[in-house]
């Protein structure tokens, strides 16, 4: 028998300003994408914004739906947006922000499951590890620099081939 254990590694900083100047706006761009989500039916509204190689910037926001599961994460509005209108073009980070009209967000929003499998997707298309910068509106600021500790074991396209 084997037994294997995983280790995660990410930097915490306190406060926006601790972040480099360009962290910091990319997360002021997901707080600010935050404030339109809509999300009639939570109250948990979720910004997050994708930097890309060609430096622009992408912003996406939780949107509802009276059917629940037919609503979607702000993280992938974000990521499928950035894809769609920039095919091809790595992703070099995502800033992640949650706050809420009925409870105290106080900690870093942690992407759900199926956020982080896509996260794992651009990841291995691109070739390329892009940051995930994670907040709540009185939290610490949480940066990961790439999915590998958001999600081990991940499943990806090189196990659709022999
Ligand atoms: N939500 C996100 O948009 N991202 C997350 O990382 C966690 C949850 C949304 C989905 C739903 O609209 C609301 O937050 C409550 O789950």
């Amino acid at each position: 028998m084997l037994q294997h254990q995983f280790t995660a590694l990410y930097t915490e900083f306190e406060k926006l300003d601790d972040l480099a100047p360009a962290d910091k706006l990319l997360m002021e761009e997901a707080i600010s994408a935050a404030k339109s989500a809509y999300a009639p039916y939570s109250g948990f509204f979720v910004g997050a914004a994708v930097l890309l190689e060609n430096g622009a910037v992408v912003c996406g926001n939780n949107q509802e739906n009276a059917a629940y599961p037919s609503g979607m994460c702000g993280e992938r509005v974000a990521m499928f947006s950035a894809s769609a209108q920039f095919p091809g073009i790595a992703f070099k980070a995502i800033a992640i922000y949650a706050c809420s009209d009925k409870i105290s967000v106080n900690e870093a929003v942690t992407p759900c499951g199926s956020c982080r499998q896509v996260m794992a997707e651009y990841h291995s298309a691109f070739e390329n590890p892009f940051r995930i910068l994670l907040k709540g509106e009185k939290s610490s600021i949480l940066v990961f620099d790439g999915i590998e500790s958001l999600l081990p074991l991940m499943f990806l396209s090189k196990h659709l081939k022999s």
